[in-house]
Parts: structure tokens; sequence; C-alpha cells
């Protein structure tokens, strides 16, 4: 049994979930002083679905309706009731492979945070490990930012280098973010959680 916190995390993902895993890892240590209230997938059978019901946590798939990129309508509607219900203090997209709207992003404003596997403003968007090794960057990383109407480019919360390192393959870079992220997604949460980040602007302080 998780411990119960007053903060609570509703958490969306579409893959295999390793970094919901770190958080929930991080609150049952109790390093991270917070609730998993929820966890959502617009994919049935994804792996974060499975790693939230095997610790006991609340785990549904939510349908993201008739596009490919992001929510419909309805779709949005419902994520948005779910996380209501779920009494959410956060939302925290974890590998949530659809890009949020208008209405998502008014029901919860400053409160959608994202990880992203570089050092953004660099490649924002889809796989951008691959990304940079194309590029040939010598450093990358990874990005905790909140949300806003753009794709990857709300206010930064934290940020963690990674070196590309010579022989690198798009698997062995990706790996190597994903441990970045392993560390740097369960400290922005607990930062969150303690009441520590203060947003003005695109300047964020706290973690
Ligand atoms: C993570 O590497 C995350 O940065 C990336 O998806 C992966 C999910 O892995 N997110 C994006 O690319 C968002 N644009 P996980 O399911 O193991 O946490």
């Amino acid at each position: 049994m998780q411990p119960e916190h007053p903060f609570r995390i509703g958490v969306l993902g579409s893959g295999k979930g390793s970094n919901f895993v770190a958080i929930a890892e991080a609150i049952a240590a109790g390093t991270v002083r917070a609730t998993v209230a929820a966890v959502f997938s617009d994919v049935a059978d994804a792996g974060i679905l499975r790693q939230a019901r095997d610790r006991g946590l609340p785990a549904e798939h939510l349908p993201a309706g008739k596009f490919r990129t992001k929510l419909d309508e309805e779709a949005e509607a419902l994520y948005v009731r779910r996380l209501r219900e779920a009494r959410v203090d956060v939302v925290a997209l974890a590998g949530f492979m659809r890009v949020l709207k208008g209405d998502f992003l008014r029901a919860f404003p400053l409160r959608i945070v994202n990880i992203h596997p570089s050092l953004l403003p660099a490649f924002p968007g889809l796989e951008a490990w691959k990304q940079a090794l194309q590029y040939g960057v010598k450093v990358t990383g990874c990005t905790v930012h909140f949300v806003d109407e753009g794709v990857d480019s709300g206010p930064i919360i934290g940020q963690e280098a990674v070196p590309v390192l010579p022989g690198d393959t798009a698997a062995s870079l990706h790996e190597r973010i994903q441990q970045a992220e392993r560390r740097l997604y369960p400290a922005v949460v607990g930062a969150l959680a303690e009441g520590r980040v203060r947003v003005s602007g695109r300047q964020v302080t706290g973690l």
C-alpha cells in the first residue's frame, strides 16, 4: 500500500512506463511525498497500465478517439472528467504521445507537466534522441516542463544533461537519456508536492 499524501498526481502515458515506475518507486520509498491518484493510457495494452496495476494503483485505458496525434473532443472531456474525479493536483505526462489542446490545458492551468527526451528548446517533437544523434550534438539530455499550447514549449522546470558518446546508437543514447529521466522526473514531482516550485513567466524556480 502506498502512503496517502495530500498532493495527488494523475499520470498519463502511452508506453512502457519507466518514468511512471521511477515516480511510483520514489513515492513508495518515501522520498517523494505524493499520492498516485490515477494512471490513464490511450493504449489499451500499454506497459504503464500493467506497472500501475502491479502496484495496486488505479489504472484505466481511456480511448483517444478518431485522431492519431491528439484527443478528439469526446476523449478530451473524458480525460478531464476522470482527472477531476481523481482530484489530482498535478497531471504528469510520462510518455503520453498525444498533444493536449486548449480545453484540457484550461482545465489544469500550470498544473500539467511533461518529460521530454532532449534539452529543450533543442529537438522538440518525436524521437528527440534520434534528432540529437543525427544533428551531431555532443550533449543532449532531458527536460521537465509545464505544458502550454505549443509543442514541448512551456516553461522549463528542470533539465539533466547527458553526453553523446562515440559509437552511440539511437538505442544506447535513448537508454542513457532515460536513466537521467528516472532521476529528474521524481525530483520535479517531489518539488511540486512540497510546494517549492514558483513560476513567473518563463522563469521557474524551486527544483
Ligand atoms: C520517455 O523517454 C519520454 O521522454 C518520451 O517517451 C518516453 C516514455 O518512456 N516522451 C516523449 O517523447 C514526449 N514527446 P516511458 O514510457 O518508459 O516512461
